[in-house]
């Protein structure tokens, strides 16, 4: 088994990534060779602040790191440093279909009503990211749920090259996509999926929240004035208070349906505060070790180059066969 997978180092890490995604990769590290990166090269899609990215990356590495990423088991980097990832997007750009890019959600929701004015590298970015992951023969992506149609076009990307080239070069990956915490939703919408670009910074928790911000967000969380029910299916219809045990069971590490036998019959005001508690005691550690990481900087840069110097010695067999199987001279 092999892992890889990566997030945009935009803002904070939110509850969403931790729960939808990091929280499984630092679980990951003992069953399989993990390779994670911060998707700098994803980042500039949309305009950054220079200063502000470069700032990003470190902070999003420290973020990664307090939540358990281990640098002496896991390969950390950001994928600028390794230039395999934009020299094998390139080629995949000529493999994948404009038909295939056009049904991408995620570029339909982030372009909006200006496609025509969104950036090349916005509608081509899934093509990087099946890069990202085919340059290491991956086998499993962990991911939350609204990547899991990059991670079939990649799967499509990857064998038409093996077919157009009649090579077995690719490894097609699955996605490994968590049952509770596949989709987790905004505080205040329970129709909208929690996100660093929501204006509302009442809508996520933020890893770097402190106890009383918690409580706070918690207790003004949108949710409906009925006790909770004792199955998971009766919260059908009820997309906030599902969101809300689905959080709660994420956290304890227990199926829905166990928070619900403890609480079937009350009301959110017994429930909230328990939620509360759950998230100050998950978000204390990582915070302590965050302010740990935060305060070296150089310690930062050094496990980053470490980290880009393995994926580029990992990266370089691949791209030279997928050179070599284009007719491709270097
Ligand atoms: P990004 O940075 O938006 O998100 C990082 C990870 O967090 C997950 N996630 C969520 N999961 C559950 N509920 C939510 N509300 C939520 N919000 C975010 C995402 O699914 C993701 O797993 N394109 C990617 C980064 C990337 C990548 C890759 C991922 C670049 N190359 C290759 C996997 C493999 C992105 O923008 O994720």
């Amino acid at each position: 088994m092999r892992v890889v997978s990566g997030i945009q180092p935009t803002g904070n890490l939110h509850l969403g990534n931790y729960l939808g995604a990091i929280k499984r990769w630092v679980q990951m590290q003992d069953e399989a060779e993990c390779l994670f990166f911060l998707a700098d090269l994803h980042a500039i899609t949309v305009f950054n602040d220079p200063a502000e990215l470069a700032a990003n990356v470190r902070e999003m590495a420290a973020a990664l790191l307090a939540c358990g990423i281990d640098p002496e088991r896991s390969t950390l980097f950001a994928h600028s440093a390794v230039p395999a990832h934009p020299e094998l997007a390139w080629i995949f750009n000529c493999v994948a279909r404009i038909g295939w890019l056009n049904r991408m959600t995620q570029f339909k929701e982030k372009s909006g009503k200006n496609r025509e004015g969104a950036s090349v590298g916005l509608f081509a970015y899934p093509v990087l990211q099946a890069a990202d992951v085919l340059l290491y023969q991956a086998s499993h992506v962990p991911v939350g749920e609204d990547q899991k149609q990059h991670v079939e076009l990649m799967r499509d990307i990857g064998a038409k090259f093996n077919a157009d080239y009649q090579v077995e070069l690719f490894t097609l990956p699955e996605p490994l996509i968590g049952q509770t915490a596949a989709r987790i939703m905004s505080l205040r919408d329970g129709n909208a999926k929690m996100s660093k670009s929501d204006p509302s910074d009442m809508s996520r928790v933020n890893l770097t929240d402190d106890a009383d911000a918690v409580s706070q967000k918690v207790r003004k969380a949108k949710t409906d004035a009925e006790p909770l029910p004792e199955s998971m299916d009766a919260l059908e219809g009820r997309p906030e208070a599902k969101n809300l045990v689905l959080i709660h069971a994420a956290l304890s590490d227990e199926e829905p349906q166990q928070v619900l036998a403890r609480f079937a019959g009350q009301g959110f005001g017994a429930f909230k505060p328990a939620l509360a508690d759950v998230l100050v005691e998950t978000l204390r550690p990582i915070k302590a070790r965050l302010d740990g990481f935060r305060a070296d900087p150089g310690e930062l840069d050094s496990i980053l180059a470490r980290g880009a110097e393995k994926a580029r010695a990992r990266a370089q067999p691949t791209l030279d066969a997928a050179y070599r199987a284009t007719g491709l001279r270097r």
